[in-house]
């Protein structure tokens, strides 16, 4: 690879600020100066800029709780987006989130540069476990846990696989009730659809795990961290 681009998918800079740090001479490859952009280095080669080691990270894993109010998008002309929230230095090229939480659902959002990680999470035949925790306009009861669990067919005909639900509060005088739900699949609003279809609102909704992914209980909305592939493998 060259070494402008291997400085530049390190988010050292963009290519043109990297040609500049090249002509400074302050970049070097296992001790030698970079002359020219066009030199290639390896991945196992020690790169540093002025002095400091710059070690080549192909993919980056970020686990986000994701709040209110942004587009699980990479960029929208008005809208703020999932990607705006990641610090400059980890807007690596190449970073999408993976699948799409609406923009007022909260909770555990994977973005990741790895196309395979993200093809293989959403792929429908993989059946990756989502589970979400809601608030309720409406009681749901055990006739919604079952109605779920035998696998419902929306208005539109979108047949969905058995769903597992989980009723933690029933609140008879306020009609409404708190779940957790979990689905294998992802379809568009899905669980708002859901509970539209049995005459319920879904009226807050929070992811808390995905696969083997769980939401840290002390990472705050906005925030994120960074994770190893074999924590979501
Ligand atoms: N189902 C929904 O309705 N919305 C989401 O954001 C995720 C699942």
């Amino acid at each position: 690879m060259r070494i402008d681009k291997y400085l530049a998918n390190m988010n050292v800079g963009s290519r043109k600020e990297v040609h500049q740090l090249i002509k400074k001479g302050i970049v070097s490859v296992n001790g030698q100066t970079v002359k020219t952009p066009k030199e290639k280095v390896a991945e196992t080669d020690e790169v540093t800029v002025n002095g400091e080691k710059i070690v080549y990270q192909k993919y980056h894993y970020f686990l986000m709780n994701k709040p209110k109010g942004v587009l699980s998008a990479t960029e929208d002309r008005s809208q703020r987006t999932v990607i705006s929230l990641l610090d400059l230095k980890d807007q690596y090229q190449g970073i999408v989130p993976v699948g799409r939480l609406d923009k007022d659902t909260t909770g555990l959002l994977l973005l990741t540069n790895d196309g395979q990680l993200n093809h293989e999470l959403l792929a429908p035949n993989k059946h990756v476990a989502k589970v979400y925790r809601a608030k309720i306009a409406g009681v749901a009861d055990e006739n919604t846990v079952k109605t779920f669990a035998s696998g419902m067919t929306l208005g539109d005909e979108t047949k969905l696989k058995p769903a597992k639900l989980t009723v933690l509060k029933q609140d008879l005088e306020h009609d409404s009730s708190e779940i957790e739900i979990e689905i294998s699949e992802g379809k568009y609003h899905q669980i708002k659809r859901m509970f539209g279809a049995v005459g319920m609102k879904v009226v807050e909704l929070e992811r808390i795990s995905m696969g083997k992914l769980k939401l840290p209980n002390n990472l705050k909305r906005g925030q994120y961290i960074e994770i190893d592939v074999d924590e979501i493998k």
